[in-house]
């Protein structure tokens, strides 16, 4: 029996458009063959939201989603949107998202393909064979805690104030999804903080450390921010799986992204207790480049597996569609981020087409 799955599409703004349509096709290719079929519904968020609605995130996009059995989101912002309030921005519209459907864990896997190792901007030794994984804490910390706002004193003076804050469940939950996700991979957990200074940290340290105890498999290290940033450029082989909080994570995901060559490459998955996932690239909007048949497809399409895998619990499926993208790489297919002499330059769509090819 054929296997039906709904599936929001939120393609946003700038490359959004584009990466979707080329993983939709791919999708649509794959189903026939591994006898998946998929309901697309597409709904609006970021920018392309705020022009036709007002608001990033609208009501429907959000219920939407909470009746699908998964979301597909690409990328949203753009120059045109950055100077409106930030209630109405288009960050506002991916956090609102992230709250709206309780998704406290975000999955950033960083791993260097060997097609793809002079990509990086450091030396072969040092990235070759880099595996990674960030679970970054998605849905609390300083991105959410109050109080918050520019507030002005009684002397008149202004003050920009946001707030850290974890509670031991908030922690908690985010550690135990890193110790299994450790479990299934390497084993080492390193848990990253800045405890030397925050309180806030103190306390992430002391719950991650105890929470330990029911995961003896796992080697647990701890590291704080600073040195976590300089390792990360240092000696990357050293991390297995970091756990981390929101601010940290946003930015270490980022750095550790860079390590594989090419930010156009790497998938995420955010997830939450229970309810469908939202699978996205790692990768911005691009607005740069957008509509421009430029964009590297390939982030987004591999954020396709991972919701197989993830929500949709199809490995088999997972599996063929990452051996596609191995095998267009393998084949010299490059997207100009990352094109290398020798190779064969495609655009989105060229990919996508050769994808397809790889599939079938
Ligand atoms: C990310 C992005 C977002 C974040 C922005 C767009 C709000 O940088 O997903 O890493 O800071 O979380
Ligand atoms: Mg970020």
């Amino acid at each position: 029996m054929t296997q039906t799955y709904r599936i929001t599409l939120l393609p946003g703004d700038g490359i959004g458009p584009e990466i979707m349509s080329v993983t939709v096709d791919v999708l649509k290719e794959l189903g026939r063959q591994e006898n998946l079929s998929f309901e697309f519904q597409e709904a609006l968020i970021g920018g392309a939201a705020i022009d036709a609605t007002g608001s990033p995130l609208p009501e429907e996009t959000l219920q939407t989603c909470r009746g699908s059995d998964s979301v597909l989101l690409a990328a949203i912002g753009g120059y045109k949107w950055d100077t409106l309030p930030r209630s109405q921005r288009p960050e506002t519209g991916l956090l609102g998202l992230r709250a709206g459907l309780g998704l406290f864990a975000n999955l950033r896997p960083a791993k260097v393909l060997p097609q793809l190792v002079d990509a990086s901007s450091l030396k072969r030794e040092v990235v070759e064979g880099v595996d990674i994984m960030v679970v970054r804490e998605l849905t609390g910390g300083i991105y959410f805690g109050q109080p918050r706002g520019i507030f002005e004193t009684e002397a008149g003076e202004q003050r920009g104030v946001n707030t850290m804050v974890y509670t031991p469940a908030e922690i908690d939950r985010i550690g135990k999804i890193a110790f299994e996700t450790a479990q299934k991979r390497r084993g080492q957990l390193c848990s990253v903080d800045k405890s030397n200074v925050l309180e806030v940290s103190q306390l992430w340290r002391d719950r991650i450390t105890a929470l330990s105890a029911d995961y003896p498999n796992i080697e647990l290290s701890h590291m704080y921010v600073d040195n976590a940033a300089m390792q990360l450029v240092r000696w990357p082989k050293q991390f297995d799986t970091i756990v981390t909080g929101n601010l940290f994570g946003d930015i270490l995901s980022d750095e550790a992204a860079m390590l594989t060559g090419s930010i156009g490459m790497l998938p995420s998955a955010s997830l939450g207790a229970d309810g469908p996932g939202v699978y996205e690239p790692v990768h911005g909007s691009a607005p740069d480049i957008a509509g421009q048949d430029k964009a590297n497809p390939l982030a987004q399409v591999l954020s396709a597996a991972m919701m197989l895998r993830y929500d949709l619990d199809q490995p088999a499926a997972a599996d063929r569609l990452e051996q596609a993208v191995l095998t267009v790489l393998d084949q010299g297919y490059r997207t100009g981020d990352i094109m290398a002499e020798g190779m064969t330059a495609v655009g989105c769509k060229g990919m996508g087409e050769v994808l397809l090819k790889a599939l079938s």
